[in-house]
C-alpha cells in the first residue's frame, strides 16, 4: 500500500520505517528541511536503538522516502498518518494541538477524495469527532490509531504491539486499516475496533495508569524513608501477587519524558472542559508525589553535603529522562541538576547520549565527556538516570577522582553493598 507520515519524531521516523519494513510503499513529511535531509541520507536525527538500520535497509529497498512538499504526498498515497506532537501548552495543563490542527489544515488542501486519514497522535478526547467533520466534508474518512511505543523500543513496540487500537466511524475504515497491519494481525496481535472517544482515551487512560503505578510506590517510597523499610523489597514482595505485577514498580526519581507528565495533566484539563474534573482529581496527587521525588532527592545530596549545597561540587550522571534515550524532554535528572546548581553547587553533568539536546535546553549547566571527569573531586555523585555504564561501573573507578565517597542512587539501581564495602556513603530513596 501506498503510505504517508506526517511528522517525523520519535513516533512519525519510527512509524514511516517500519511501515516501510512490513512492505508499503512510505513517503514521510516534516516541515523540518535539515530533518527530512538527513532520514533521506540515512539518519536518524535521534537516538533510537535499532532504527538507523531500520531507516537504511528500507531506504535502500525504495520503499521510504521523505519530503517537506505536502502536494506530493497528496499526490503519493491514499493512506495518510498523523504523527506530529501535542506537547503541554506554555503555562497551563492543557495540550497544544496546534501541530495537529496545522496538519490536518495542510492535508485537507491536496487531500484525495475517498482518502483514509489515520491520527496517531495523543489527543484529548473530542479531537477526533472535531477533526472528522472537515475531513468527512473533503470525501475521506478519519481513524483514531493510537501509538504506544515506549522510547527506547520503539521498533519493537511498533512492528510488535501488544496490542492495536482502531477508533472509527465506519466499517470502510477499519477494513482498510486491517490491510495496512495485516502482518501485525495475522500473528495473534489483539485488535480492538472501537468509537473515536473510546480510541482517544485508551491512550489517556494507558499512560495515566501506568504514572499511578509509578507514583504509587514511590508514595510508599516516602513511607519507607519515615519508617525504616525498603521499598525495592517491598515492590519485590507485591510484585509476586500477579495482580499487581512487576513492571512499573520500580521506585526512584519518578517518570519524566515527552509522554507521561503531559498527558497526565492534559488530561486532567480535558476532563474539567468536560465538568468531569472529580473524577481524574487524584492525577494532581500522581504527579505531586512524582516532582515531590526530584525534591528528595535534592535534599539527600544537600543532606550528604553537611547541610549546603553551596561551593559543593556535584557529579551528576545521566541526563535522559531514562536509559537507552537521548530525549531531555521533562528530564528528572536535568530538573535536579538545575536545582542544585541553583544553590549555590558547580554541576557537571555527563550522559552517554543526551549531551547535545541537554546543552541546548540548558546551556547553564556544566557538561563533562565522560564519568570521570563529571565526577572529578565530587562532594557527592548523584545517579540519576540507569543507563547499563552506570549501573555496571564498579566504584573503585571513581574512588581516586572524587574529593568524598559520596553517592545518591536516584534509580536504586546500583549495588548497595558493594558501594558500601568499597568505602562509600551510599544514599537511595526509599531504602536506607
Ligand atoms: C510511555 C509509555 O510507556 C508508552 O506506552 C507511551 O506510548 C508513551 O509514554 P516512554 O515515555 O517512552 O513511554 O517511557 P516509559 O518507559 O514508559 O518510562 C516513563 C518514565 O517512567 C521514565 O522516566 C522512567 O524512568 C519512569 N519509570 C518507569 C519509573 O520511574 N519507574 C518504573 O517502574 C518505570
Amino acid at each position: 500500500m501506498k503510505l504517508t507520515v506526517i511528522g517525523t519524531g520519535y513516533l512519525g521516523a519510527t512509524h514511516a520505517a517500519a511501515m516501510a519494513e512490513l512492505g508499503h510503499d512510505v513517503l514521510g513529511i516534516d516541515v523540518d528541511i535539515s530533518k527530512v535531509a538527513r532520514l533521506n541520507a540515512g539518519e536518524v536525527p535521534f537516538f533510537e536503538p535499532g532504527l538507523p538500520e531500520l531507516l537504511q535497509r528500507n531506504l535502500a529497498a525504495g520503499r521510504l522516502r521523505f519530503t517537506t512538499s505536502y502536494p506530493e504526498i497528496g499526490e503519493f498515497g491514499e493512506v495518510h498518518f498523523i504523527c506530529v506532537g501535542t506537547p503541554q501548552k506554555q503555562g497551563e495543563f492543557a495540550a497544544d494541538l496546534t501541530y495537529v490542527d496545522g496538519a490536518v489544515q495542510a492535508l485537507l488542501a491536496v487531500l484525495k477524495a475517498g482518502s483514509l486519514v489515520v491520527g496517531k497522535s495523543t489527543v484529548p478526547a473530542g479531537t477526533a469527532a472535531r477533526l472528522a467533520v472537515d475531513i468527512e466534508a473533503a470525501g475521506a474518512d478519519l481513524v483514531w490509531n493510537p501509538e504506544f511505543l515506549r522510547e527506547g523500543f520503539a521498533v519493537e513496540d511498533t512492528l510488535r504491539p501488544d496490542r492495536i487500537v482502531m477508533g472509527v466511524a465506519d466499517d470502510r475504515a477499519a477494513k482498510v486499516m486491517s490491510e495496512v497491519y495485516q502482518q501485525i494481525l495475522e500473528t495473534g496481535t489483539p485488535l480492538i475496533v472501537t468509537d473515536f472517544a473510546t480510541a482517544e482515551l485508551v491512550k489517556v487512560a494507558a499512560n495515566s495508569f501506568l504514572a499511578t503505578k509509578i507514583s504509587f510506590i514511590n508514595a510508599m517510597a516516602e513511607i519507607c524513608e519515615h519508617t525504616g523499610a525498603d521499598v525495592t523489597q517491598l515492590a519485590a514482595a507485591l510484585s509476586h501477587d500477579e495482580r499487581i505485577g512487576g513492571k512499573f514498580l520500580h521506585a526512584g526519581l519518578g517518570f519524566g519524558g515527552g509522554c507521561l507528565p503531559k498527558d497526565i495533566r492534559a488530561f486532567m484539563a480535558r476532563a474539567e472542559e468536560l465538568g468531569v474534573d472529580q473524577a481524574v482529581k487524584f492525577l494532581k496527587e500522581i504527579d505531586a508525589i512524582n516532582m515531590r521525588r526530584r525534591s528528595r532527592m535534592v535534599d539527600l545530596a544537600r543532606e550528604l553535603c553537611n547541610g549546603s549545597l553551596a561551593g559543593m561540587r556535584v557529579g551528576v550522571l545521566g541526563a535522559a529522562f531514562k536509559p537507552n534515550s537521548d530525549d531531555i524532554r521533562d528530564s528528572p535528572a536535568l530538573d535536579v541538576a538545575v536545582a542544585i546548581q541553583r544553590e549555590g553547587a558547580a554541576v557537571r553533568v555527563y550522559d552517554p547520549q543526551a549531551m547535545a539536546n541537554a546543552r541546548d535546553r540548558f546551556p547553564m549547566l556544566a557538561y563533562s565527556p565522560s564519568t570521570i571527569d563529571a565526577c572529578a573531586d565530587a562532594d557527592v555523585v548523584l545517579h540519576l538516570t540507569e543507563w547499563a555504564e552506570f549501573r555496571s561501573m564498579h566504584p573503585s573507578v571513581l574512588d581516586a577522582v572524587v574529593r568524598q565517597r559520596n553517592i545518591v542512587d536516584g534509580r536504586n539501581a546500583l549495588d548497595r553493598e558493594l558501594w558500601r564495602a568499597e568505602g562509600w556513603v551510599y544514599r537511595a530513596l526509599g531504602r536506607q
